[in-house]
């Protein structure tokens, strides 16, 4: 298996904002290749226990092979499905939580999973390939005005009607099955190419499709309403590190509740201009964390 090529965003940040010590059961939500976590598990050492849930396999075993030696459990599950995991390990409470929501850069670099705009091979960006419909089959099966939809509420992409009418026109002899056919019909709609400036023109409705495949708005929202506040102890302390607007907007109201969180992040924390050269990928990163009262 290749090694991880993933770096963890806003390393330093989230482990000031996690306030670790020696004792802490801790949950890693979004575990990936175990960049944060690996990181997280020598602070709660001896006597701290750390669970890593992940919904992609391969992104498990990338874990594995961090956290060997670790005093760590890697569970295949959703964040969502908490209070199920901690229940199996016999659990009803954690001390601290991180959730480090989007893609890996393992993933994207995976060209069989269509993440990534150069991948050749099959459309399908979910994250766990066992549940659900590819994002190949939603374009092959759904009706244009759910496409657009799609495009619209999860992209905010200002051409999600005529992007959709043209995939839905030219799929019975001509459909998308992989990601460059994907970014073709954008730079056809659209009559741009990518020119290498900020960011590719087919970002926005890529995005969409993924959050749609995956569910991650209704994951996330169910999370933070319904499940943080009973499993976090009180004074525990939850970081939840967003990538796009949209995603930012759930966690921000969920945390403004104010008879459950304390708010220790008025403003988000974002990555220094140093850890954005170094790591691209940082650059649109918020991180925003709560205490439990
Ligand atoms: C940005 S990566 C995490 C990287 C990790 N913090 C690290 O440093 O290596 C996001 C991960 O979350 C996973 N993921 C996405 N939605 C999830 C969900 N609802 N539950 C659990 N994992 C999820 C993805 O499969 C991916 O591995």
């Amino acid at each position: 298996m290749s090694t991880s090529v993933h770096l963890p965003v806003l390393l330093h940040e989230v482990l000031d904002q996690l306030d670790l010590r020696p004792g802490l059961t801790v949950v890693d939500g979004t575990v990936g290749a175990g960049g944060h976590s690996s990181k997280i598990a020598p602070k709660i050492a001896p006597g701290g226990q750390l669970i890593g849930l992940d919904r992609d396999p391969m992104m498990l075993a990338f874990a594995a092979q961090k956290l060997a030696g670790q005093n760590a459990t890697l569970v295949h599950s959703s964040y969502a499905e908490l209070t199920e995991v901690l229940k199996s390990q016999g659990l009803t409470q954690i001390d601290r939580l991180l959730v480090d929501l989007g893609l890996s850069s393992d993933q994207l670099a995976d060209r069989e999973r269509g993440f990534g705009f150069a991948a050749g091979g099959p459309l399908d960006m979910r994250f766990d390939t066992r549940s659900g419909i590819s994002a190949a089959e939603f374009l092959r099966t759904a009706p244009a005005d759910e496409i657009a939809r799609v495009f619209r509420e999860w992209g905010e992409e200002p051409a999600a009607e005529p992007l959709a009418q043209a995939i839905v026109g030219s799929r019975k002899f001509n459909p998308v099955e992989s990601a460059a056919d994907l970014v073709s019909v954008v730079e056809r709609v659209l009559r741009v190419r990518d020119n290498n400036q900020g960011s590719h023109p087919a970002t926005r409705v890529f995005q969409a499709l993924r959050i749609h495949v995956n569910r991650e708005l209704d994951q996330l929202t169910r999370f933070l309403d319904t499940v943080l506040p009973q499993v976090l102890r009180p004074g525990g302390r939850a970081v939840v590190i967003t990538f796009h607007s949209i995603e930012d907007r759930i966690v921000k109201q969920a945390f403004r509740d104010s008879a459950v969180w304390e708010n220790l992040t008025k403003k988000p924390i974002v990555a220094t201009p140093t850890e954005i050269r170094l790591n691209p990928r940082s650059r649109t990163a918020k991180l925003r964390c709560v205490v439990r009262k």
